[in-house]
């Protein structure tokens, strides 16, 4: 199973590269981090190497919907929490865990291909999940951030956080793609 089967569900052709994964992982700042959350894990890249920069008794939980990532995930990554459902969903399984709410989240999330309401449904509850001052990581492939799902999800990013800013370009990337970096 790999993304080239399911670009439909991944919005993507391949897992993100090292340099898209060292980039968004040093971006979420994990050195002083308690609770971090990952959207969209997909075949684990992200988590990887989020896993190796966490201080050793965080909390990690990722939610991804696709079940054949999912069964994967659970055989390697035996620490973190994994949930099989919608990332829309994280206020839920905070709780579950007696977590008030989170200071990182790293999405790998297709928000391009989002309709509006899930575009607005999930990053409306992970701005309500990020405790004050936490920070959420997410990467914009460079071609979509024109396309129409791009423009508005830029647009909804700055009318939800206090600051939004943009990385430089992973250009080794398959497709190229940049960071944006939002501050609660
Ligand atoms: C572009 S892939 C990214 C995977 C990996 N993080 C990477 O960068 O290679 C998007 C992932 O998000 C998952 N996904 C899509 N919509 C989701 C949702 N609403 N909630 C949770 N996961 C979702 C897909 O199944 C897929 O694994």
């Amino acid at each position: 199973m790999d993304f080239f089967k399911k670009p439909h569900i991944a919005g993507a052709i391949a897992a993100s590269g090292n340099e898209l994964s060292e980039l968004i992982t040093d971006l979420a700042d994990l050195r002083e981090a308690r609770t971090v959350v990952e959207f969209g894990p997909g075949t684990g890249v992200f988590t990887r190497v989020a896993l190796r920069k966490l201080p050793r008794d965080a909390f990690y939980l990722a939610i991804e919907r696709d079940p054949d990532f999912m069964q994967k995930l659970r055989a390697e990554f035996r620490t973190a929490r994994l949930y099989e459902d919608s990332a829309s969903s994280l206020e839920n399984h905070l709780a579950e865990n007696g977590k008030k709410c989170c200071d990182r989240i790293i999405s790998g999330l297709p928000w391009t291909i989002f309709s509006e309401q899930i575009q607005t449904e999930t990053l409306g509850s992970a701005h309500r999940s990020l405790c004050d001052g936490g920070i959420f990581v997410t990467f914009a492939y460079v071609h979509s951030q024109y396309m129409p799902g791009g423009v508005r999800f830029k647009k909804l990013l700055k009318e939800t956080f206090a600051s939004v800013t943009k990385s430089h370009i992973a250009w080794r990337n398959l497709p190229p793609a940049f960071v944006y970096i939002c501050r609660k």
